[in-house]
């Protein structure tokens, strides 16, 4: 029998295939019971800590409901009103915050900050985001993907754009689930060589076919699932124009939507920057998925805080 008690979320690739479906089975079980009236307060009395040092909308709200609705509760932590921005060191941090709370998010900038709250901490510590990976996302996107199309195996899901840190974890979730993953990006924002090598290591399935492209076209043909991101993600700000420029051919319309399958659907992580990575009109024509993909963060969130603290 599985069980991830104690575990950190910090990466995909630190879990195996059987144990991403024992979170999915668990937050697709908990999002049953939520929909039915009535969530077990399976958490109750139990605290998360969450530390944000970018922004965030459905991440620290999904984890916060998620918390609440499971029976316990979550304390937020900006480094502005506390030692955090003020120096404290991460190793300190982990080693106090572990004496208050079963289990840490925390969204940053560098993933060995993540890494090194982890190795200090005494509770799981959950990746909220880094500029490497984004973890509990791609958990919502499977879900997503699972119950639109049925099964992950064999899917193929094409992500247009930046090869930033949803592209990595996007990656590593297909070699481990056997979902085919193409990435186009322009020749210089691809995903980092180290990523596509892990990737590559890390494939249950050696059937499954990690793609990279440099056209939008090429990569959306025969697509089932078609994914896109802002071109600058945060802590990019001041190169947002210059990316304006060289993403302009990579935007995700009905121009590259006609080259899918049929029946392929879009996904957007979001927030959406309309008229840029994404077209309004297919926004709107696949708003119904993308909301439900931003829904399923809630049921995510509970599934993987579940798993490890429980
Ligand atoms: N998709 C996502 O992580 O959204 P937030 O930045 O609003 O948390
Ligand atoms: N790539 C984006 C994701 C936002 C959820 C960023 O890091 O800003």
């Amino acid at each position: 029998m599985i069980s991830l008690k104690g575990r950190d979320f910090i990466s995909l690739k630190d879990f195996s295939k059987d144990e991403i479906d024992y979170i999915l089975e668990l937050a697709f079980h908990i999002k049953k019971r939520h929909k039915a009236g009535g969530d077990n307060p399976v958490l109750s009395n139990r605290v998360l800590a969450m530390i944000f040092k970018k922004a965030s909308t459905r991440t620290r709200i999904a984890f916060e409901v998620g918390m609440y609705q499971l029976g316990g509760s979550s304390v937020f932590l900006s480094p502005h009103e506390t030692q955090i921005g003020r120096g404290e060191p991460i190793e300190d941090t982990a080693r106090v915050l572990s004496g208050y709370v079963d289990a840490i998010l925390i969204r940053t900038f560098d993933q060995q900050e993540v890494e090194d709250l982890a190795k200090h901490a005494s509770v799981p510590v959950i990746n909220g985001l880094t500029d490497l990976y984004h973890p509990t996302q791609i958990v919502a996107d499977m879900m997503t993907i699972i119950e639109e199309k049925g099964t992950l195996k064999g899917i193929n899901l094409t992500y247009i754009g930046d090869g930033n840190n949803v592209a990595h974890s996007l990656l590593i979730a297909g070699a481990i689930m056997g979902m085919n993953v193409t990435i186009a990006t322009p020749e210089c924002y691809g995903v980092k060589q180290e990523i596509r090598e892990l990737a590559e290591s890390l494939k249950s399935n050696p059937e499954t076919i990690l793609r990279y492209v440099n056209c939008p076209f090429e990569g959306a043909e025969d697509a089932d699932v078609l994914y896109t991101d802002v071109w600058a993600s945060m802590g990019q700000e001041e190169e947002a124009e210059g990316r304006r420029t060289a993403f302009s051919g990579f935007q995700l319309n009905e121009k590259v939507l006609e080259l899918a399958k049929s029946d392929a659907i879009v996904m957007h992580c979001l927030p959406a920057y309309k008229g840029q990575e994404i077209s309004a009109d297919v926004f709107e024509k696949f708003a119904d998925v993308i909301f439900s993909e931003s829904e399923n963060r809630l049921h995510a969130h509970k599934g993987i805080m579940a798993a490890v603290i429980m």
